[in-house]
């Protein structure tokens, strides 16, 4: 079953209450958090005061996409919000294995993204203690990017990991420029759970192109 991830990236900053509120009650598999500093991406968005306001809203687990440099130094802070999933980029963190020891120590899933020109081949060595791989299908930075179809490739290598090393149960994530064109091209690639903002928010019915996305990538299945 193909999970989703909507991204409130996108969402009416002035009507989270209802515009996540209402997705979260319709089927969301989990509430996507992205999480930006102004320094690893050319972008600013929330922080784990963002994380505690969903985690007050809703019991839908969080999802939060740190896409911040010096990870480590908020891996608590998060927990603390109430993130259920802590991804870090592989590009931003020094000590890779540390961090995700960190976020396991504070009780939460551990993911690692990649960016667009990041290779599949380094996470070799942390695959093992993974609950979540994020393959990016855009630079991050912005909702509403066309997506990179290379991505693909990297989404069947890790796909490929699973399977080699037994872990069927991975979250498997894409995120950026998923909407009913590309869902059923990363579903057939192997992903298992995908993000989607301006698909989803900027639709006249949210849950209904939630759900038309999911739909579009199952049917590749
Ligand atoms: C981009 C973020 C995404 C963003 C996706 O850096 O990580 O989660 O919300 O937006 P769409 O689905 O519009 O590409
Ligand atoms: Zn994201």
């Amino acid at each position: 079953m193909i999970k989703m991830a909507p991204s409130i990236l996108s969402a009416d900053l002035l009507d989270l209450r209802g515009q996540v509120g209402k997705i979260a009650e319709n089927g969301a598999d989990y509430i996507h958090v992205d999480v930006m500093d102004g320094h690893f991406v050319p972008n600013l968005t929330f922080g784990p005061n963002m994380v505690a306001a969903m985690k007050k809203l809703t019991k839908v687990p969080l999802d939060v996409h740190l896409m911040i440099t010096n990870a480590e130094l908020y891996i608590e802070e998060y927990a603390k919000a109430g993130a259920d999933v802590l991804t870090v980029h592989a590009e931003a963190v020094t000590h890779l294995h540390r961090a995700v020891q960190q976020i396991h120590a504070n009780g939460m899933k551990a993911g690692v993204s990649l960016n667009p020109a990041t290779p599949v081949s380094v996470l070799e060595d942390i695959f093992e203690d993974l609950e979540l791989v994020l393959i990016m299908t855009v630079n991050p930075g912005f909702g509403g990017q066309k997506f990179i179809h290379r991505g693909l490739d990297k989404i069947a290598a890790v796909k490929k990991m699973m399977e080699q090393r037994n872990k069927p149960d991975m979250l498997l994530q894409v995120d950026g420029g998923v909407n009913t064109e590309t869902a059923p091209l990363v579903a057939k690639a192997g992903a298992n759970l995908l993000v989607a903002g301006s698909a989803v928010f900027n639709a006249p019915d949210s849950v209904a192109a939630m759900e038309a996305i999911r739909k579009a990538a199952q049917a590749a299945l």
